[in-house]
């Protein structure tokens, strides 16, 4: 390793990664429909300061400006999301050309600046109609999203080669149906667990879809999935800590990773949710249609989860939501934290990659879709952003990874979250994870520190090889 350079492959793949919702605004425009986050966003309280998606980055008229970005930033790839509402409005039946016709530019715009486009389908912006009907505890949403990927791929896919089906599936079932602080902002037990099986039923679906479309252009395909896997460690080593972290490690891992890569439910589901998981949305096959090979994982990482058992929210098994397992978050005492209150520990991004290819073996290769953190950056007198806290971050969490990847762990590549300042959810704008600064009363971007040391990386990584 030389200072500040990771020790990674030649041909790692370098990049940064947005969403839809979070930075394009323009939710009117173009005949895109609404969201379930344009909704939750107008719920009182919900999320902080009442702040919306209406704007954002105003990337969906500030593309071009963004993409001579990521071409100076001298990135290998850009993965951002296709919002479902632009595409299919209503959530299925018509097509929308506009919508699909404003991914059709970026995608252009990129490959001119020789960027390689990665497309997810699903980060979170699900159409309000479908949630209308149902949403994801229902069946019927799973086909829909099927329909709408093929449409995608069918207008992008002469041109875009990677996908990823979902983005984080645990938030957009678990935090957004049981925990309750993303939209649709529920508080559920077994519809929230029927939320994941269909959840993971759309990616099946859309895989087949996106290799079928890929034959029809006769071109070729890589499709995966994200998933915000946890590092969990038990605050003790008290039987009953680490009986916690199993019930843990099935909530926010194996319910997505055995069905996908081991064709088979978690065997701990009883102990974790007892009656909830009644297994009722299940349907024969569909395991067959999870379980397909995949090209690749995608891996979020910001942080390890320290565990100990804990009694229940609710004493009445009945009533217990799907993430009410007996269990409680521990504070990293020594570990700095992030403006998300965060713990920075790198060596667990290690553990977490290492432990993965140990437990499944047959996983394909992997990339880290998302990593970086939030800070609190300001802009100082010479009005630039001086964030060596992020600059840090990134730089021993890509340590992290040539550590994984000298331990045997098959990361092919890297994506920075974020490109830039963006609507970070719940906690609105506030919260900022750019490597550029966005200032939201001119929409003005001003790269920070890190984009010019993480430019400075790349280049140093390509002149090495
Ligand atoms: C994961 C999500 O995919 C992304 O939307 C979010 O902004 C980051 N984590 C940071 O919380």
């Amino acid at each position: 390793m030389t200072a500040d350079l990771p020790d990674l492959p030649a041909d790692f793949l370098f990049g940064t990664a947005t969403a839809s919702y979070q930075i394009e605004g323009a939710v009117k425009e173009d005949g895109r429909g609404p969201s379930i986050w344009d909704t939750y966003c107008r719920i009182p309280g919900r999320v902080a300061r009442g702040e919306t998606g209406d704007v954002a980055c105003d990337h969906y008229h500030r593309y071009r400006e963004d993409v001579a970005l990521l071409r100076e930033l001298g990135v290998d790839a850009y993965r951002f999301s296709v919002a479902w509402p632009r595409v299919v409005p209503g959530g299925d039946g018509p097509v929308n050309p506009e919508g699909l016709a404003f991914y059709d530019r970026l995608v252009d715009a990129l490959l001119e600046a020789g960027i390689e486009p990665v497309v997810t389908l699903y980060h979170w912006d699900l159409p309000q109609a479908l949630e209308d009907r149902g949403g994801w505890r229902v069946r019927p949403t799973a086909e829909h999203f099927a329909a709408y990927t093929r449409a995608t791929a069918d207008r992008l896919g002469d041109r875009v080669r990677r996908w990823i089906t979902l983005n984080e599936p645990f938030c957009s079932s678990f935090v957004g149906h049981a925990v309750g602080r993303h939209a649709p902002g529920t508080r559920e037990g077994t519809p929230a667990l029927a939320t994941a099986h269909h959840l993971l039923l759309a990616h099946g679906l859309a895989v087949r879809e996106l290799r079928a479309s890929a034959q029809a252009h006769g071109r070729p395909v890589e499709v995966g999935i994200t998933l915000n896997l946890d590092r969990l460690v038990p605050a003790s080593d008290s039987p009953a800590d680490h009986a916690a972290v199993d019930r843990a490690e099935t909530l926010h891992n194996r319910v997505w990773l055995d069905p996908l890569f081991n064709a088979r439910y978690p065997v701990n589901e009883a102990e974790t949710w007892g009656r909830l998981a009644d297994g009722s949305y299940r349907v024969e096959g569909d395991l067959e249609t999870i379980s397909q090979p995949l090209d690749f994982l995608g891996v979020n990482f910001y942080r390890p989860v320290m565990l100990r058992d804990a009694p229940h929210q609710e004493a009445d098994p009945a009533l217990r939501t799907a993430t009410d397992i007996g269990v409680e978050e521990v504070r990293f005492a020594e570990a700095r934290h992030t403006t998300m209150d965060w713990p920075v520990v790198p060596s667990s991004f290690t553990d977490l990659l290492v432990d993965l290819h140990r437990r499944y073996p047959g996983l394909p290769p992997i990339y880290i879709t998302e990593n970086g953190s939030a800070e609190d950056d300001r802009v100082e007198a010479d009005g630039r952003v001086h964030d060596s806290d992020r600059i840090d971050y990134i730089r021993d969490h890509l340590d992290a990874v040539a550590a994984a990847i000298r331990a045997g762990v098959d990361v092919r590549g890297h994506f920075v979250w974020s490109l830039m300042d963006n609507f970070e959810w719940a906690y609105g704008y506030e919260r900022r994870f750019g490597l550029i600064r966005v200032d939201y009363d001119t929409l003005e971007r001003v790269p920070k520190d890190s984009y010019h040391w993480f430019r400075d990386l790349i280049a140093r990584h390509k002149a090495r090889h």
